[in-house]
């Protein structure tokens, strides 16, 4: 590259530079030929210059031509200014090109295997497999940009927040988040095994034992979980811990570490306190702990209204104890038949035996069970829901939880319909007071909602064992936009409390001493109260540029069946390895994927 290292970048080049000799290296984004000059739009990471070879070298021009999408180019030349009608003000660099007078082809590329411009067409596999392709693409470009941007923010404000970013250990005994563990064997003591981090969630309150008093790390966690669009087996967590703190001081913390964030990034700015939200208040206004906050739409307890008529579905299911909840769909009286019977669906996926429906017509009411009521006491229903003229009411009748989770899944469908879930306003707020434990429902064991080193709310701590039902946490979820951001919690630092906790979890004491032994000595040795939170980096980065899924925002993602077809990952390993490691083989691949992870 001897006299062609560039002297600029491909985004750099502006009118301010006309008539200087300069050098450009890049890739060729497209080349287009016009009888006797060639135009090649090059670039890099920066931008793109557009690159004319014209006229006198002959030799330079059949090079020009020669040029293929993605090959490797350095080129010298002139910058100078374009021709009017070809100014590009869309362009950084729309207002010059560069009048080539050297080419070197420092590297061909083969026939691309996609279209960069037809990604969307081209299959996940096609883009993992040639990853580095696909992030050749300026929004790809964008997307780590940002993260870095983001990553950035957030180590300098908790450095000068007073936080210590500490590393953790990757190969460990075992996490307490429930998900499934990666293991690893071990070569120098067979048979045994490590974990890989779920997170480093007792190490970190380790620290807070060990007087580290504040810590932070952007933590590698590593589950074996089915996958969704917020969900990979390795995410990255802005994962910190205080000593001598409550949960006010968490939300303090976090809600000026996403403002600095926001405003790094996106130059915005966004609003605080963010708005703190009890579990069970989210769950009877939203019908669900992740509310999305971008549109009120909340339920309504009509019980007493519904039950005043003769719909024997509604007086039995409150006359059980149940509820009718309702929602309503502003200016959605027009919606057809089929159109609710979608929606309904959505409700009976989600636990619900049924969908009522009516519609508050400019000439009366319609809907599927009218003829139950008079006149005044559908007008009285509608009013309770909070209805107008132009409006349709979608019911649910059932046991409150059930009624609550159903409707919420059809508040969000209503809000796609209404257009409510998407622009780029970003509605934070705290979901808090989770209860401490949920029982499963085929066991019938109590299990911690989040996990198990979460404190209880102090008023509860004596009735754990009369009714671990009754029980709140002091766990908290950060969520934006009906996303979950991050979740923590104020810890138990006290042995008795962890290990009644685990006892109420169905932990035998010598599970635990195998598991946590090491942990439940450490509170013995002058724990201090602590808490702390960890941010799924990977969401917030996907939140920020606007993305579906969290792929886009991480470099080398997997696939949803946890493969990378960039390097081939999983692959088996050598006889010999295997014999190193003690380790033998009887579970082939087919045998392990009806086993394993679900295609969703
Ligand atoms: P939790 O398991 O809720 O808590 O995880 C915290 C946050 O990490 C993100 N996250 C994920 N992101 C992408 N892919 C995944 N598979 C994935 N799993 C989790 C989410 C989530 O809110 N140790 C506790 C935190 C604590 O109590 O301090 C923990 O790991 O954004």
């Amino acid at each position: 590259m001897k006299g062609m290292q560039r002297t600029h970048t491909c985004g750099e080049l502006s009118p301010a530079q006309v008539d200087e000799k300069v050098v450009l290296n890049g890739w060729v984004s497209s080349r287009r030929d016009h009888g006797g000059l060639v135009f090649v739009d090059l670039r890099d990471r920066y931008g793109v210059t557009q690159v004319v070879f014209s006229g006198g070298d002959e030799q330079m021009r059949h090079l020009a031509q020669s040029l293929r999408q993605e090959d490797v180019v350095a080129v010298t030349g002139v910058v100078q200014p374009r021709p009017a009608d070809m100014v590009n003000p869309d362009m950084p660099t729309g207002g010059i090109e560069l009048a080539a007078d050297g080419l070197e082809i420092l590297n061909r590329s083969e026939v691309l295997p996609f279209q960069p411009e037809q990604v969307e067409g081209a299959g996940e596999e096609l883009l993992l497999k040639y990853r580095y392709l696909h992030l050749r693409l300026p929004h790809m470009q964008r997307n780590l940009r940002l993260r870095h941007e983001a990553a950035r923010a957030t180590r300098e404000y908790l450095a000068e927040h007073g936080f210590l970013e500490v590393e953790t250990p990757l190969l460990i005994q075992t996490t307490p988040e429930g998900a499934r563990d990666y293991v690893v064997p071990s070569r120098v003591h067979k048979g045994k095994f490590y974990a890989l981090p779920q997170s480093p969630q007792l190490y970190k309150q380790t620290l807070m034992i060990a007087g580290v008093d504040r810590y932070y790390q952007l933590a590698r966690c590593l589950r074996d979980e089915d996958l969704r669009a917020d969900r990979q087996p390795e995410h990255t967590q802005i994962d910190l811990e205080m000593s001598f703190i409550d949960q006010e001081a968490v939300f303090e913390l976090v809600e000026g570490m996403m403002v600095e964030i926001v405003a790094r990034t996106l130059g915005r700015e966004i609003p605080t306190p963010f708005p703190r939200i009890s579990y069970d208040d989210a769950m009877e206004a939203y019908g669900s702990d992740k509310p999305d906050l971008r549109f009120a739409m909340e339920l309504v307890d009509v019980s007493e209204q519904a039950a005043a008529g003769r719909f024997q579905v509604f007086s039995n299911v409150v006359a059980d104890g149940g509820v009718v909840k309702a929602v309503v769909g502003e200016g959605l009286a027009s919606l057809s038949r089929k159109e609710i019977s979608a929606i309904e669906e959505v409700a009976r996926k989600h636990g619900a035996k049924g969908l009522a429906w009516m519609k508050w017509n400019e000439d009366g009411f319609a809907g599927s069970f009218i003829r139950f009521f008079e006149e005044k006491q559908l007008r009285e229903l509608a009013e309770a829901a909070g209805a107008r003229p132009g409006d349709l009411v979608l019911m649910v009748a059932a046991p409150r939880k059930v009624a609550n989770v159903a409707l919420g899944q059809v508040r969000l469908e209503l809000a796609e319909r209404l257009g409510l879930r998407g622009g780029d306003g970003f509605e934070f707020c705290w979901v808090h007071r989770f209860p401490l434990f949920e029982k499963d429902e085929e066991t019938g064991q109590w299990t911690s909602m989040h996990h198990m080193f979460t404190m209880p709310c102090e008023e509860h701590l004596d009735s754990m064992e009369s009714d671990p039902g009754g029980v709140y946490a002091q766990l908290y979820d950060l969520v934006c936009n009906g996303m979950e951001l991050g979740s923590g919690s104020i810890r138990i630092h006290r042995r008795d409390i962890q290990e009644r906790v685990f006892a109420i979890c169905g932990i035998s004491r010598e599970e635990a001493e195998r598991k946590f032994g090491w942990f439940l000595r450490a509170l013995q040795y002058g724990a201090p109260p602590h808490g702390g939170i960890a941010l799924g980096l990977d969401r917030i980065v996907t939140m920020l540029v606007g993305g579906r899924s969290i792929r886009e925002v991480i470099a080398f993602p997997k696939t949803a069946r946890a493969t990378n077809p960039l390097d081939g990952a999983p692959s088996p390993v050598s006889p010999a390895q295997l014999a190193e490691l003690g380790l033998e083989i009887v579970d082939s691949e087919a045998e392990g994927e009806k086993n394993g992870i679900d295609s969703a």
